[in-house]
């Protein structure tokens, strides 16, 4: 936990933000800053506000530790002005060591270093726990989500085009991963390798690549 001096919304004084664990108390400001967006913009896509009763079992499932975790940033009247969560990818169970994360911080207070401070905390958090990848989709456009997630070492990986359809229009998704621990892969080529054995590391059969494009003839 640690506070920050931020600039005030509109350039006022500046406020001190700190970021901790979030609790069953601070539902109704998550939701609140949560609400904004799912009201007025494609960035989530849920379609109608979400209730209190919804997120009961989700605020139970983030914050009882492991993989699952929910980080609030709060002003010092203790108001909630943004949130993170790392959150499960699949239901299916090798997606386990996959953690989906979020972060949303409230309208008049984005582009003050808040997501960053929600995010350096959040990864912190879940340092030592068994995850190997963490995975967040973006609706696209969305220049600062993207330059937060980039900074934090996220690669985009792909676009799904029109997956969701919100306000009457169809919405692309750009995915970015990372893995938890290290530094970020290299760009893949094009050749996708053998499978990792969990346990040691190892690929089965180093040399068994498989070509997913064809080959183009040197020129
Ligand atoms: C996306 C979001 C969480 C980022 O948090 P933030 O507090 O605004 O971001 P920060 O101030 O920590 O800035 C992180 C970086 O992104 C940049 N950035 C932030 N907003 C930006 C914007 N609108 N356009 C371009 N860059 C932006 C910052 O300049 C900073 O980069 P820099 O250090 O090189 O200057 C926040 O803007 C937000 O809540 N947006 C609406 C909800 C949302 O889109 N959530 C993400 C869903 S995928």
């Amino acid at each position: 936990m640690f506070g920050r001096a931020i600039p005030g919304p509109k350039g006022g004084s500046s406020t001190e933000v700190r970021v901790r664990a979030g609790r069953s108390r601070d539902l109704a400001g998550i939701l609140e800053v949560y609400n904004h967006y799912v009201e007025r913009t494609p960035v989530t896509f849920e379609v109608a506000p979400v209730q209190r009763e919804e997120r009961a079992e989700w605020l139970r499932e983030h914050s009882s530790g492991g993989r699952y975790r929910l980080m609030v940033a709060i002003d010092p009247s203790d108001r909630i002005v943004g949130w993170a969560t790392s959150s499960p990818f699949r239901p299916r169970a090798a997606y386990a060591t996959t953690v989906e994360t979020s972060v949303y911080c409230r309208a008049e207070f984005v582009h003050r270093g808040i997501g960053s401070q929600l995010y350096s905390s959040l990864f912190e958090s879940i340092r030592g726990e068994d995850i190997e990848r963490m995975v967040a989709g973006i609706t696209l456009p969305n220049p600062g989500s993207v330059r937060l997630h980039r900074q934090f070492g996220f690669r985009r990986v792909g676009t799904f085009h029109r997956v969701g359809r919100k306000f009457g229009c169809y919405w692309d998704v750009a995915w970015f991963e990372r893995p938890l621990r290290g530094p970020t892969p290299p760009a893949r080529s094009s050749s996708v390798p053998a499978p990792v054995d969990a346990r040691t590391g190892a690929r089965s059969d180093p040399g068994a690549g498989i070509r997913t494009s064809p080959q183009v003839p040197a020129a």
